[in-house]
């Protein structure tokens, strides 16, 4: 089912070189970033050691900056020209968070416009890794969430006609003239009318009951010779056991027992499937390429992660445990709200503590349909 929320009409435009829309500054990120609270607090785990809470901001004025020249003034963010609108939600209120209706899941836009952030500071300003087109016709953008990726690519990409889709309508109504937003069910049948050049998904981890067939739809929607790309992360883990018997261990136990619970996949369990998904599907030159979010900036050594840690830790701060957790931990598993308060305090206490070095695999993996079927 599509349901249209924006349908403007795209003019053709000048074409420009993908370098010159890659060096631009991308919009979109510092109205939506700097509404929310992003002062640190600073608490005490009952267990180790506390350490100040850094902000973005600060964390890179005293980053080594002899390391990751290449990342530049990435703890900067550029100046918008948007506003996310409240004029197109349809939401109900649960647990003190607020939900789409259509049909069953979570939306909450703070952190996902956070996590934004988080990827450009990833990909190096980049909104995708695929070597696509500097000139993309149509794209996609599967599961559009904020559409904050969306619009940011249409404003980069000015000769594509951007459609993002959702369970939601939680997207700005003010976009670019060149992007427009449906509901759909990814899972349902795909009724587009048109191919695409370039599909996107970011962060659907938890979003599919059947991940390869989705892959399968995308290949079957791209042009011969178009792109699918996925973006997408894992549970947090350590390399070294310092994760092991802490409270934010205990809560990713939590959240794939209530997932099992719920009939899906442990959260993130697929993402390290997609590639094999991807070939199976019939994509050629498949890659992979993975990075790292660090639960904070203490204990990275480079400017990179230090800085993803950092923005990690804004994304706590604006309520990422909460979001993650609530319905999983009061619907399905039955805790008090009063328990549940508890409990994420001390997860955040040892989030951002220097010892435990838990990360959270990122995963981009994209493919091209063969031009020759
Ligand atoms: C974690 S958010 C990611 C949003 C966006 N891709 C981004 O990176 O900013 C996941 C989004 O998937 C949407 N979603 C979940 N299941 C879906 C489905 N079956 N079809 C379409 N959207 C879905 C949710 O409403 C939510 O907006």
């Amino acid at each position: 089912m599509h349901l249209e929320a924006q349908n403007q009409d795209t003019s053709a435009r000048d074409e420009k070189p993908e370098s010159e829309i890659l060096n631009k500054q991308i919009p979109g990120t510092s109205a939506d970033i700097d509404r929310h609270d992003t002062q640190s607090k600073n608490s005490s785990s009952p267990s180790r050691t506390p350490v100040d809470r850094a902000s973005p901001e600060e964390a890179d004025n005293t980053l080594d900056t002899d390391n990751d020249s290449a990342i530049g003034d990435l703890g900067s963010y550029a100046t918008s020209t948007y506003t996310v609108g409240s004029g197109l939600e349809d939401n109900i209120k649960e647990n003190g968070r607020t939900y789409h209706v259509y049909k069953d899941g979570t939306n909450s836009a703070s952190e996902k416009d956070i996590q934004h952030k988080m990827w450009l500071i990833t990909l190096e300003n980049k909104l995708h890794l695929a070597p696509i087109s500097s000139t993309p016709h149509n794209v996609l953008d599967l599961a559009t969430g904020t559409g904050i990726w969306a619009i940011d690519f249409a404003d980069a990409f000015p000769t594509a006609n951007v459609t993002g889709t959702d369970l939601s309508l939680i997207q700005p109504s003010y976009v670019p003239p060149n992007c427009r937003f449906e509901i759909d069910d990814v899972e349902d049948e795909w009724l587009f009318s048109n191919k695409f050049d370039y599909i996107h998904g970011r962060a659907l981890a938890t979003c599919f009951n059947d991940g390869a067939s989705v892959v399968r739809k995308a290949y079957d929607a791209l042009e011969p010779g178009g792109w699918f790309e996925l973006q997408d992360f894992e549970l947090q883990k350590s390399d070294d056991d310092s994760m092991k018997g802490t409270n934010f261990e205990a809560m990713e136990g939590h959240i794939s027992e209530a997932m099992k619970k719920l009939g899906r996949t442990t959260w993130g369990g697929n993402v390290p499937n997609y590639a094999r998904w991807f070939r199976e599907a019939g994509f050629e030159g498949v890659t992979e390429t993975q990075f790292r979010w660090p639960s904070n900036p203490h204990w990275p050594t480079s400017r990179k992660e230090k800085l993803l840690g950092a923005w990690w830790q804004v994304q706590i701060e604006a309520g990422l445990l909460e979001s993650l957790s609530t319905r999983i931990y009061l619907n399905v598993l039955g805790w008090t709200k009063e328990e549940l308060t508890v409990f994420l305090a001390m997860v955040r206490n040892e989030e951002n503590d220097p010892n435990i070095r838990a990360y959270v695999p990122v995963h981009i993996v994209y493919g091209q349909k063969p031009l020759e079927q």
